[in-house]
């Protein structure tokens, strides 16, 4: 058994996350859940696994802590499961300001730092024609990475404001790793869910019910957002952003922008351990 490659999925409890593992478990793939909350997200693990021949293992990551994210990867690696692919698929947009046990704000800190560490720990154990999938958004867009990207407070904070600039960082962190990776046959990419009817979207405001019913139901099922992911996950090309089964090169202004090396350096001097 421990020869036999998996898959795992972070945030494999959410809305997508959910519709990703079942979809893998009932083509016959060993999934690994990585759940922050493995008390609650247990039962799914167990109904998954009996619904279908697949076999599913859920393992607890806390993408808010150092500690968790190290303890993951060391699990694995003692463990000695070999990787075939990795989806970053957790992702957090909080109303309020929240800090990561080691003082980052929570949406950088999960959406990016987090999942860099996670990545670059696992790094050696995905095999050779492997695959990595991110999860982006449109709102890449209107995010801005710059020397000042760690740096929200809560006086300067702004959901949309830390959300976007976590999803374009993530989106600049696949282009690099794409090239750095490529002469191991790595396929890393990124997946673009659209807009899709999970609890991410609920704006905690006063039309939030007029939406339920107006707005909800015209877009995406989580079962139709997780479709970027799975393809992305197949994928023999790497650079892309995945749109469903649509998917396109990862545009020249963010395989060349300016602050990719800065982001990367500093990622990882926030995440080196010291002493
Ligand atoms: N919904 C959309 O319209 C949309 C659009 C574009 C991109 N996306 C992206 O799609 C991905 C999935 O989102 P979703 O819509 O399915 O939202 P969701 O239902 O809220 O799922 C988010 C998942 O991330 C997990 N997570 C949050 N913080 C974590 C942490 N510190 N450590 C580990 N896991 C953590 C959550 O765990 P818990 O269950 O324990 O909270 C949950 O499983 C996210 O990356 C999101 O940014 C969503």
């Amino acid at each position: 058994m421990t020869n036999t490659p998996y898959i795992i999925v972070t945030g494999a409890g959410g809305s997508i996350g959910q519709a990703i593992t079942r979809t893998l478990a009932h083509a016959g793939h060993n999934v690994i859940m990585a759940c922050r909350n493995v008390a609650k997200d247990t039962p799914l693990c167990d109904k998954i696994n009996n619904e279908c021949s697949g076999t599913v293992t859920i393992m607890q990551l806390d993408l808010a802590s150092f500690d968790s994210i190290r303890r993951f990867a060391d699990n694995i690696q003692e463990r000695g499961y070999t990787i075939k692919a990795l989806i970053n698929n957790a992702g957090v947009m909080n109303k309020e300001y929240r800090t990561t046990r080691e003082g980052y704000e929570m949406t950088i800190g999960v959406n990016f730092l987090g999942t860099y560490l996670l990545t670059e720990l696992l790094l050696p154990g995905i095999i050779d024609g492997g695959n990595i999938t991110f999860t982006t958004s449109l709102t890449r867009y209107i995010g801005k990475v710059d020397e000042q990207f760690f740096n929200l407070t809560a006086d300067n904070y702004g959901r949309f404001k830390a959300y976007s600039r976590s999803k374009l960082a993530t989106t600049l962190y696949t282009a690099h790793l794409a090239h750095k990776l490529s002469a191991r046959n790595i396929h890393v990419n990124a997946a673009d869910p659209g807009v899709v009817d999970t609890g991410m979207i609920r704006m905690d405001a006063w039309f939030d019910p007029l939406a339920d019913k107006l707005f909800r139901p015209l877009i995406s099922t989580p079962q139709q957002g997780a479709t970027s992911a799975l393809s992305a996950t197949e994928a023999s090309c790497s650079g892309e952003i995945f749109e469903k089964t649509r998917h396109h090169t990862i545009p020249k202004r963010l395989r060349k922008h300016r602050y990719t090396q800065w982001l990367i350096a500093e990622a990882e001097r926030l995440t080196t351990r010291r002493g």
